[in-house]
């Protein structure tokens, strides 16, 4: 969603914004600004679009100033327009604020603003903090801002810089991100770590309520209340040629062809002597042999790799275990106690329901556990215990290694649990790791199979373009599976839909004659997953019911699987023979292929889809 960047130091500060947004683009975005102050006057330039729009219309006046802030604006409140992007100023045009998130009480403070003569230019909620801002100033702006939050509800994160303190940036956070980063002789604020990695890898995450002041060579930090607060510097591990493509077209593509290392990696970090540790849970070993029910809750992709999840720990941990999406689970009345273990997943650790959710966990006495990719995040620090995945930073929206990340950790957490639990016996948990490790390395060969050979997927989509384009654009995806497959036909419907814009639904196999056989004629390509399993037969029904009926099939399967030639279906994939429980591993890699593949044949923009955001900050 909205990125914040902001600059103090020697450089010129229009450099570093526009290239600090540009590490950002990836979050989604449809307008951009930027807020400089040279020989104390205020300079904004702001436009609609891409970076580059904003970009272009600063080319011929490079604005000298050394002190600034930034914004990618992803629309909530207003349309995206010049109006409406960041930063917004007070009536004088002397204090300018970016700010992300959503101040629910804006329509309030705005009128009350209003009639004490503040005049209003845009339709955002933003616009009420700079004349707030603007009400409280009398000299000194980290005092002005810490008394305008005190009467905002909601969240935000804001940067903000006034005309007549040149050399100073205050921030302030509130349920949305914010960093800080430190350089020698310059600092940084940003609401996201690759919009510094070009400058400096040494960061303070603020936390709720933190105001923070930095000028070139300063970081004061306060609470709300003014109290002087500490916070210790962390290093960011990750380097900018990670957040960067590398040779490929796409994040996307690299994304999913990191997939292996990133789980071998896991592998390696976790299972050390053939047991699996977990050095930085601090949930007790106690706990875990005490709880009586588990509750996965997360969005989107992290959503399906917690179904994943519940198959196998229900599977091998035998502990009774619900998935709920943390918008469902924050405003109903779950029934979780002192004795359920939820497990919050999220790559960014920021999407606002999975934090609330997590907020509603520990309040009614959950042991929280968060599984995350980004090092610092929110529901990383507020949760019990934490088990980070390592991914790498994840830059396409559709998310892809984040995802088989999340899966190798639930067959880790099942195998430590099963361990403690002793429901699995040592050489039972020995075999089921050897497996799992022999599924890293299978990914990986598959993916070594995509890279180099003839890519099948990619031919499959310019087949399904003409398809679409003779049926009149009326085709669509369906995608089927059973059993712990059954997440992977979500998502690889997820992923189509997601950066093709085609309508993709999955469904459990079996749910096929409650409603969706109806929809079954020649128009929909029907994607099944038939590997090697115990409901093998049963797919292999299903495969004859839709065929009876005309649709056009894709079928995953096990290699070497020599039934499938007798059911004339129109495509066939392999995946290398593994367990069962590990196959999602293998099966999701053609799924995220071909979405890829579909959106490319039809000329998206796959790594920024329209209307979607990296990290859902907002509700
Ligand atoms: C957004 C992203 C998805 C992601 C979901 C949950 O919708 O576009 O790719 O799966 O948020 O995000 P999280 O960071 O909590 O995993």
């Amino acid at each position: 969603m909205c990125g914040i960047a902001g600059y103090v130091g020697d450089k010129d500060a229009q450099g570093v914004l526009l290239k600090s947004l540009s590490r950002m683009e990836y979050r989604g975005y449809d307008s951009a600004g930027i807020a400089v102050i040279e020989d104390r006057r205020m300079f904004v330039a702001k436009k609609k679009g891409k970076l580059k729009v904003l970009a272009d219309e600063l080319c011929p006046n490079q604005i000298k100033g050394t002190t600034g802030i930034g914004h990618s604006r992803w629309a909530t409140h207003g349309v995206p327009s010049d109006a409406n992007a960041h930063p917004h100023c007070d009536c004088k045009g002397k204090i300018a604020v970016v700010h992300n998130g959503i101040i629910e009480n804006y329509l309030e403070l705005k009128s009350s603003l209003k009639r004490e003569g503040h005049k209003f230019i845009s339709e955002t909620d933003t616009e009420v903090i700079a004349h707030l801002i603007e009400k409280f100033y009398s000299g000194d702006i980290t005092e002005a801002v810490r008394k305008a939050i005190k009467l905002l509800h909601g969240s935000y994160a804001i940067a903000v810089i006034h005309k007549d303190e040149q050399g100073k940036i205050v921030g302030a956070r509130l349920d949305s991100p914010l960093i800080v980063g430190l350089g020698k002789g310059e600092n940084f604020i940003a609401s996201d770590v690759p919009a510094i990695l070009d400058y400096t890898h040494k960061v303070i995450y603020l936390d709720n309520n933190d105001v923070v002041t930095i000028t070139k060579d300063s970081v004061a930090i306060q609470n709300i209340t003014g109290r002087i607060i500490h916070r210790k510097p962390s290093v960011i591990k990750w380097n900018i040629s990670q957040a960067e493509k590398c040779g490929y077209k796409h994040f996307m593509l690299k994304e999913i062809f990191e997939q292996g290392d990133v789980v071998e990696k896991i592998i390696d970090e976790r299972i050390r002597d053939g047991r699996v540790e977990f050095d930085e849970l601090k949930i007790k070993e106690s706990d875990f042999r005490r709880i009586k029910n588990i509750t996965i809750v997360a969005c989107g992709t992290a959503y399906h790799a917690g179904l994943t999840g519940k198959y196998v720990i229900e599977e091998h941990a035998k502990i009774p275990c619900t998935v709920d999406t943390s918008s469902e689970f924050r405003y109903r009345n779950p029934v979780v106690t002192k004795d359920t273990l939820v497990i919050i997943v999220s790559q960014s650790g920021e999407t606002a329901d999975s934090l609330a959710a997590l907020r509603e966990a520990k309040r009614r006495g959950c042991v929280v556990l968060a599984i995350c990719n980004v090092l610092g995040s929110s529901i990383a620090r507020e949760a019990n215990g934490v088990i980070y995945t390592h991914a790498g930073p994840e830059i396409a929206v559709a998310s892809t290694k984040a995802y088989t990340a999340q899966l190798a950790i639930f067959y880790l957490v099942t195998f430590y649990i099963a361990r403690i639990r002793k429901t699995v016996s040592p050489s039972g948990l020995k075999a089921l790791i050897r497996e799992f490790k022999k599924c890293a390395a299978l990914m990986n060969e598959l993916l070594g199979e995509y890279r180099s050979g003839y890519n099948m997927l990619a031919a499959y989509a310019q087949e399904f373009k003409k398809y679409y384009h003779l049926k009149h654009n009326k085709s669509y995806f369906l995608y089927l599976a059973r059993n712990v497959n059954y997440p992977n036909a979500l998502e690889g419907a997820l992923k189509l839909k997601e950066i093709s814009y085609i309508s993709a639904e999955g469904y459990p196999a079996g749910e096929m004659k409650h409603g969706p056989i109806a929809l079954i004629d020649e128009n929909p390509w029907v994607v099944c997953i038939a590997v090697k399993s115990k409901t093998y037969d049963k797919m292999l029904s299903n495969i004859q019911e839709i065929k009876a009926r005309g649709g056009i099939m894709i079928v995953i399967v096990t290699e070497g699987d020599k039934e499938i030639m007798h059911h004339n279906v129109n495509y066939v994939i392999e995946i290398p023979s593994v367990e069962e429980l590990f196959s999602p591993l293998l099966v999701v890699i053609p799924l995220q292929l071909l979405a890829y593949y579909v959106a490319l044949e039809f000329g998206y923009d796959i790594d920024q889809p329209r209307n979607l955001a990296k990290s859902v900050t907002v509700e």
